[in-house]
């Protein structure tokens, strides 16, 4: 490690930052674990707007947090109403580019003004606290306007992220039992559209509880409609006419609820096939996510802050959406693909919108490495001061490069290592601070007490990897999976009785900082989205021809990891190359296009353990090898491992 270059911040960057140097760190850090209920309870008085204060900071019956309670507050009011009514009125809450190259900049007025209209439509159509809703929608201002609306009346959202299939929505809106669901009727992706009501109908063949679809229309294109069942935004809110209806519309009142009152359910995988339903609530999850904004991304009035992060993720619930809007930030979205239509969009935006903080993921970044230095050198980016990853390990060339070639070498740049349980950032450098190693993701924040403990949950030394796990409950943690509490506790504290479990392996090196290795359990990370094994594998076996599939990530240069599916065929007559092709289809159809498949072998037989469990770390080992290195001696059967590596692509 001790070859390695370390990059303190500029004089320049700390003279403005919000945390200057290593001491007001260690001060924070140190307050923050000596007192913790003293710590978030100052902070959540001063910078959450509260109907009724709190009468408790934390009730912590493990796995069980409890965080403000006693509390009144409301997210949407957070996020909205108390800007419109400051000095903020008029600041850009969401400047917005369409993939088209249509643009919207909607100021915190506005935005109060549309939130509260789209509220009333929920309210008018019956909808109240604690119904629940799916939000199925491009990257548009009114998938914003949809999730805080949702906030305002106290109806917990999901939003199912736009590139998901019909099957996984279905799946979604039955395990939430959602009864209004809200999309449009396409959004726009490489200059094709993309059909979301299409999905949403044939979903819905099997979801009997919807009562209601709300369509935004956004590409104009032709859609069937179920009368009484779907409406369209426009016309619903085109009842509002009249200035006392209008009046009316748009001072619908935020629901006043407590610190606990769900927010929203994000599904992601886990390591079974069935995506677990993480629930987020009120108080903590803004609090965390909005003072990340503040030490992580040292949001000052006057930045233009860019997450490209689509909102049906984590990443563009905490940092397009809630931190950004609870702190009063002017938040950039764009629509559509970052090489769209030409490899330096996201450059042009950062130039056009003078973007200061921009955000985003290694694999954008490895993507837009292969083309080359000129797409950046044809744009003025000097508005940046501020860099940031998330998503998966930042691999150190694209580090520097991205340091290089986009920061100019002036700006910092945040790694930060969080997960969809943990709502906020937890591991990152505050960047008027923290001297960065590429690669690292550096040092716990404020609050966060990590540990890398071995199998029996006995911390190893510096610099071993092992299992990371967080020690202290954090006011935005996940609170349960939703309708499963058991599965809760099971999967993120029966490892380390106590301790949160992440799923990761990490290293601690002799600075005290955190190295991120990648998962330990069966979850592979493509392109930085989540991706469960055993989801694809239940897929894939849902296909006539298939009788058993096993999964595992294969490295990739660009999106970190690729699936690769190994599959044993029923009896019949295969022409593998069609069938090779109709199952990544399948698997697009069934969950969706990000997680087909990019290689598919075919076997006679799976290896196995004696007592029938698929070695995927063998099947691992093929793919990373072509060859077998590994202990095999649990093998059932030896010549199924020859054949498998002797096979090449298939595809
Ligand atoms: C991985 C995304 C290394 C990790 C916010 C984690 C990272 C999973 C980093 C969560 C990082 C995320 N360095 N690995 N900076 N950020 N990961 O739930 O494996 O989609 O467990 O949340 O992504 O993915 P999720």
């Amino acid at each position: 490690m001790s070859d390695l270059k370390i990059y303190p911040p500029s004089a320049e960057f700390v003279a403005r930052a919000n945390v200057k140097g290593m001491d007001a760190y260690r001060e924070l850090y140190d307050r923050a674990r000596q007192d913790p209920p003293k710590f978030w309870s100052e902070l959540a008085s001063q910078e959450l707007a509260w109907f009724r204060p709190f009468a408790q900071t934390l009730e912590w019956d493990p796995p069980n947090a409890k965080w403000f309670t006693g509390g009144k507050i409301n997210a949407c009011y957070n996020c909205v109403d108390r800007h419109a009514a400051s000095e903020r009125k008029t600041k850009p809450a969401i400047i917005w580019e369409g993939e088209p190259g249509d643009q919207r900049i909607i100021t915190y007025e506005e935005l109060q003004r549309l939130v509260s209209r789209f509220a009333t439509i929920l309210r008018q159509l019956g909808y109240k606290t604690g119904d629940r809703a799916v939000i199925y929608m491009p990257m548009i201002p009114e998938a914003v306007i949809a999730m805080l609306a949702c906030a305002r009346l106290g109806i917990p959202h999901s939003v199912v992220f736009g590139g998901f299939s019909a099957e996984a929505l279905k799946a979604r809106i039955q395990d939430l039992d959602a009864w209004v669901v809200i999309t449009a009727d396409g959004g726009w992706r490489r200059g094709k559209e993309v059909r979301l009501k299409d999905a949403v109908d044939e979903a819905l063949l099997e979801c009997p509880d919807v009562r209601n679809v709300i369509v935004y229309r956004r590409t104009g294109s032709a859609i069937p409609r179920k009368e009484g069942r779907d409406l369209w935004w426009h016309e619903q809110d085109e009842q509002f006419s009249g200035a006392q209806l209008v009046q009316m519309a748009e001072t619908c009142p935020a629901e006043e609820l407590d610190s606990e009152h769900p927010l929203f359910v994000l599904y992601t995988s886990g390591t079974t096939g069935k995506p677990k339903g993480i629930l987020h609530t009120t108080a903590g999850y803004l609090l965390q996510t909005s003072m990340t904004m503040k030490w992580v991304f040292d949001l000052q009035e006057d930045d233009v802050f860019w997450c490209t992060a689509d909102v049906g993720w984590v990443t563009g619930h905490s940092y397009v959406v809630y931190g950004p809007l609870t702190a009063g930030a002017s938040v950039v979205m764009y629509e559509g693909a970052p090489d769209y239509p030409a490899f330096d969009r996201f450059w042009q935006i950062v130039e056009k919108y003078k973007v200061t903080v921009f955000y985003t993921s290694p694999t954008a970044i490895r993507a837009l490495i292969r083309q080359g230095d000129k797409w950046p050198e044809a744009h003025d980016l000097s508005s940046l001061r501020l860099l940031g990853s998330v998503g998966e390990p930042i691999n150190p060339a694209a580090w520097e490069w991205f340091h290089r070639v986009i920061g100019k070498g002036r700006c910092p740049i945040a790694d930060t290592w969080w997960q969809t349980e943990t709502g906020a950032i937890m591991i990152a450098p505050m960047p008027g601070v923290v001297p960065l190693k590429p690669g690292s993701a550096t040092l716990p924040l404020p609050g966060i007490i990590p540990d890398i403990v071995d199998t029996r949950g006995v911390p190893v030394g510096d610099n071993r990897e092992g299992f990371l796990i967080i020690r202290e409950p954090w006011p935005s943690m996940v609170r349960t999976i939703w309708g499963d509490p058991k599965r809760f506790e099971e999967q993120y504290w029966s490892r380390v009785p106590g301790a949160y479990f992440t799923g990761d392996a990490a290293r601690r090196d002799e600075n005290g900082y955190i190295w991120v290795l990648g998962r330990v359990d069966d979850v592979m990370n493509v392109s930085g989205h989540r991706l469960s094994t055993m989801e694809i594998e239940s897929a894939l076996v849902h296909h006539p021809a298939v009788a058993e599939a096993a999964v595992v990530g294969k490295p990739h240069e660009i999106t970190g990891q690729a699936v690769c599916a190994f599959v044993t065929l029923k009896k019949g007559d295969w022409d593998h190359t069609a069938l090779g092709k109709e199952l990544r289809q399948w698997v697009a159809h069934e969950i969706g296009p990000f997680a087909r498949p990019e290689e598919i072998r075919f076997t006679d037989a799976l290896p196995k353990t004696r007592s029938g469990k698929i070695m995927r770390r063998l099947l691992r080992e093929i793919i990373a090898s072509n060859g077998v290195t590994g202990d095999v001696t649990t093998l059932e059967d030896l010549t199924v491992v020859t054949a498998l590596a002797s096979q090449h692509d298939d595809d």
